[in-house]
């Protein structure tokens, strides 16, 4: 049943449209956090970037953003993964992993960055990175969920420098506890 589910479920890019039902979702995925003024910023700012919508059905069931950002100096590209959610009544049946896999097919960059939890991302080729300086400080016990991986293969060596964000990505309190 799961595995037929996820043969079920499609991804797309998100439109003006999906902003109502965007706002449900990281309602109930996000129940102590509003990271949606973030999501609307982002979507309406007019930077470059790819937001994927999960759907079962037509349904928007999951979500993600990649911000297309640089590591200085140099002017590399890299994209930035977050947020990242799955309707909770959809979650752990691959939801969130077609939205990763996907990003990362579609994606112009050499290597993607996250903050998040080194359980989950690990199976998608992410690593803790100490060569990449996050945009604003984040707390010492955060330094393994800041990693990286790179999408053209691993015969590349990985960025160092600092990483540059556009202004959304810019606040203190996303980075910190
Ligand atoms: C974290 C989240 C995005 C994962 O999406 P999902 O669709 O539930 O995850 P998937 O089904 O793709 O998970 C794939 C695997 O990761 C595991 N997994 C899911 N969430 C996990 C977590 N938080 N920690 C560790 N493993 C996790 C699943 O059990 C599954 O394992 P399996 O392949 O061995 O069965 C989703 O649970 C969610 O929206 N959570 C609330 C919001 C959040 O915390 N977002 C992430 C931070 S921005």
């Amino acid at each position: 049943m799961a595995g037929q589910m996820k043969d079920d479920i499609e991804i797309r890019s998100t439109t003006p449209e999906d902003l109502g039902d965007l706002e449900v979702l990281y309602g109930a995925a996000f129940p102590d956090e509003d990271l949606f003024p973030l999501v609307t910023e982002l979507l309406g700012g007019g930077d470059r970037l790819l937001s994927l919508a999960a759907t079962l059905d037509q349904k928007l069931i999951g979500h993600v953003i990649f911000t297309y950002c640089s590591v200085e100096p140099g002017g590399h590209v890299v994209a930035l993964l977050g947020p990242l959610c799955a309707a909770p009544a959809n979650q752990k049946r691959g939801v969130g992993s077609k939205l990763v896999r996907k990003g990362f097919e579609l994606l112009d960059a050499r290597q993607v960055m996250v903050l998040g939890d080194p359980a989950y991302y690990g199976r998608f080729g992410f690593k803790a990175d100490d060569l990449v300086e996050t945009p604003c400080p984040i707390p010492p016990e955060w330094n393994e969920a800041w990693q990286s991986v790179l999408l053209d293969g691993n015969a590349n060596k990985r960025l160092a420098g600092t990483l540059v964000v556009p202004k959304a990505w810019n606040d203190p309190a996303l980075w910190s506890a």
